[in-house]
């Protein structure tokens, strides 16, 4: 089966961080600790509000990693501007509500084409690899492929908040999903939610090429450590994909 790479979310160091207004933790540092332990991207949402990411974060992980960074951010001209000047690897384009807790729904590919088809343009003339953050539905995934955006990922929260045969049949929405894109010529990628319990089902869908993990794995660090958490979860990943 293909590698399913790891992209570690360190909006949350951020979001300690700016608890008491200071520098430390530094999510460069935690950015530098996850590469050491496996991952193979660092990802990071600067929210319209900065409540965790800001624009000097942006800068430093651009500076400071080796990694490529894959920038979260909304459909905005102040979002695409701050992209474009930064030229990240990857920008997921995902939906934003300012009286949102995280990321809760995907974003509506098919309803704002007109919005989304000049932002995939320029953020690809820049060469910046864009990802479109989706429900896995059929409708979501053709509109995705119509705004030519080679990524999608897909939402996994509705999932994570599943059980039992509900859980399963996600699942398998998720991977006829990813099954589908990845006929259109898409890269499937999922994220939102993902833990060392639930990451096993989502990690052995063969089409997904990368997961997007955040809150989890920041807040095992504090019991584990981040190294350690980083590893597991690139373990339990390796192993769903038939690996060690
Ligand atoms: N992927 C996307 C597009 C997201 O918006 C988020 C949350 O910022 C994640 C993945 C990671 O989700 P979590 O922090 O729940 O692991």
């Amino acid at each position: 089966m293909s590698p399913l790479r790891l992209g570690v979310n360190i909006d949350h160091v951020a979001t300690v961080r700016n608890a008491r207004g200071g520098l430390h933790p530094d999510p460069v540092r935690a950015a530098q600790i996850a590469s050491a332990a496996g991952a193979d991207g660092i990802t990071a949402h600067l929210r319209e509000d900065r409540r965790h990411i800001t624009d000097a974060d942006i800068g430093a992980l651009m500076g400071g990693i080796a990694l490529p960074l894959n920038l979260e951010m909304a459909a905005t001209e102040e979002m695409l501007g701050i992209a474009l000047r930064h030229r990240p690897h990857a920008a997921c384009i995902v939906p934003e509500r300012r009286e949102e807790r995280t990321t809760e729904g995907g974003l509506d590919a098919a309803g704002l084409h007109n919005i989304l088809a000049p932002m995939v343009a320029r953020l690809t003339d820049a060469g910046i690899r864009v990802s479109l953050f989706i429900e896995p539905s059929d409708r979501q995934v053709e509109a995705a492929a119509k705004l030519r955006a080679p990524v999608i990922e897909l939402h996994t929260g509705r999932y994570c908040h599943l059980e039992g045969d509900a859980q399963a049949e996600e699942v398998a929405r998720i991977a006829t999903a990813a099954a589908h894109a990845a006929a259109l010529g898409l890269e499937p990628h999922a994220g939102h939610g993902l833990s060392f319990e639930n990451v096993t089902p989502i990690a052995a869908i063969p089409e997904i090429a990368e997961l997007n993990i955040g809150h989890f794995l920041i807040g095992e660090a504090i019991f584990i450590g981040l190294d350690a958490s980083v590893r597991e979860m690139r373990r339990l990943m390796d192993a769903a994909r038939g690996g060690a």
